[in-house]
């Protein structure tokens, strides 16, 4: 083959393969559960609660200044049971003055929630943006950590009462730069933001250490209810890579330097995804990032997801619906997971706007395929059926089977049974992630990634960045 027609082959395979549709995948609600109809999950959620041996809590955002509050009344109410506040309850909104308290937003959702029998999750008392007019300012360390955090935090966390199910304690704290090995200190000051350095965009340290994140846990740790979990929440994090090691390294460093115990603690990973290869985390590496948490005795939560779609074509809504289970089904067959959060309840009101069709409920309000198939998950989980396999890793990996027949009536009595059929895993890489070797320098993990995560002996597998692990000598 001449050099030339060659290069034109390999560039024809490259656009190929980045032009590959959506894998074909195996969902729930083609076995028997409906995947139309009106759907109200209020009653399987209590009992995938029973099934759990503690509250599940199954929500998504709100806001009282929200378009379609009637829709939020007749249908939100009856698929999400658990509400968190979209900004309501942010810096900006809670203390628009220093010293100033103004809980309205932030209450009057917690009262949306109280008023339709849902619980109610605080995000958040820390966070670098979304901060009031006042903050920065020019306050010094001392003041930062002694005086506006802890007032902030315990006006808040005080005020909003002990019902709090969790509080997003800090948000988004560590860097996009980091890399294997390093710090809880590093991994922070990574980030670059304020209270790390000033905000006046000169990078100026300011605070050369993590007591500002000391001391918003210790005061949210005073003042909240006895079981309200302490969260630090991040985005990008859930497999093994070198933000989610950071993550799961300053929880740890927040108990041993603070008066917060493990079983308070918990890691929020937010997870706006993409539905796309390396758009989101496989299940078994969320699985093996929340087993490390829950044998520190930390709570994992998946605390905003929302899949973007490059369109609404039936092959990426089931790719979605595929995805959205595996999450999931991740947190669901996971002892430490009892908050599944989505972020924004319809593609309309889409932080990641209505085009990216992002959220389990269309523009108009109606169940995507992806609402069907979490109601399908929720009952299949409930009814003690078999954990499914990861179905965004497409038909060649995991195929469902089985009669299912699981019903989501309004007495949400589901029932039936589907037997979940895990297909014997495929030695190629682009086959399972179990019983096969990826060679040397071949790839062995990364955000989406479902091949081998095994290297050929002589060879480790070393994380590169988020998307891409290699097996390296
Ligand atoms: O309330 C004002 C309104 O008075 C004004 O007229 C309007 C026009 O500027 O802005 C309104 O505020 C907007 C606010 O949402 C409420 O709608 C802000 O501009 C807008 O920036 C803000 O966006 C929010 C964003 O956080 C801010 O960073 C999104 O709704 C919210 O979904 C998003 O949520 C964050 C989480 O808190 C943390 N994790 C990432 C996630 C997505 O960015």
């Amino acid at each position: 083959m001449t050099t030339k027609l060659a290069a034109s082959f390999v560039a024809l395979a490259m656009l190929a393969s980045v032009a590959r549709a959506q894998p074909a995948v195996s969902l729930l609600i083609d076995n028997g559960y409906p995947s139309t109809g009106s759907l109200n999950i209020a009653s399987v959620l209590s009992q995938v609660s029973t099934k759990k041996g503690q509250a599940f809590h199954f929500g998504s955002t709100y806001d009282t200044y929200d378009a379609n509050q009637s829709w939020f009344t007749s249908v939100f109410t009856t698929f999400y049971r658990h509400v968190v506040s979209e900004n309501g309850c942010k810096w900006d909104a809670t203390e628009p003055s220093q010293g100033v308290s103004d809980l309205t937003e932030c209450l009057a959702c917690q009262k949306f929630a109280t008023t339709n029998g849902a619980t109610f999750r605080g995000h958040n008392t820390f966070w670098h943006s979304q901060t009031p007019t006042w903050l920065p300012g020019s306050f010094t360390a001392a003041q930062i950590t002694g005086t506006i955090i802890p007032q902030h935090v315990q006006a808040e966390v005080q005020g909003m009462g002990t019902s709090v199910t969790s509080w997003d304690v800090v948000n988004e704290v560590v860097g996009d730069g980091v890399s294997n090995g390093m710090t809880p200190l590093q991994c922070v000051q990574n980030k670059g933001d304020w209270p790390t350095v000033t905000a006046d965009g000169s990078g100026k340290p300011l605070i050369g250490d993590l007591s500002f994140i000391y001391a918003a846990f210790n005061t949210a740790f005073q003042y909240a209810g006895n079981s309200t979990r302490l969260a630090i929440n991040e985005y990008n994090t859930g497999g093994q890579d070198a933000k989610t090691a950071c993550i799961i390294s300053l929880v740890q460093n927040i108990q041993q330097n603070t008066n917060v115990p493990a079983n308070r603690l918990a890691v929020g990973f937010q997870s706006h995804l993409t539905a796309s290869t390396g758009g989101f985390y496989t299940k078994s590496a969320l699985a093996t990032t929340f087993s490390t948490l829950a044998a520190l005795g930390i709570e994992s939560m998946i605390t905003e997801l929302d899949v973007s779609l490059n369109s609404n074509s039936q092959a990426n809504l089931r790719y979605q619906a595929a995805i959205w289970g595996d999450y999931l089904d991740a947190c669901l067959y996971a002892s430490n997971c009892n908050e599944f959060i989505n972020w924004d309840p319809r593609d309309d009101l889409s932080w990641r706007g209505a085009s990216a069709a992002a959220t389990l409920f269309d523009a108009s309000g109606n169940p995507k395929l992806a609402a069907y198939e979490v109601a399908a998950r929720l009952q299949n989980y409930a009814a003690g059926n078999a954990e499914p396999c990861a179905t965004a890793s497409g038909t060649g990996v995991c195929t469902i089977t089985g009669t299912g027949g699981g019903t989501t009536s309004s007495s949400g009595t589901g029932s039936g049974s589907t037997t979940t059929v895990k297909s014997t895993t495929s030695s190629t890489a682009t086959g399972g992630s179990t019983g096969c070797v990826s060679a040397e320098w071949g790839q062995c993990g990364g955000m989406g990634w479902t091949g081998c995560t095994a290297c050929a002996s002589g060879t480790t597998c070393k994380v590169s960045n988020a998307y891409y692990s290699q097996c390296l000598p």
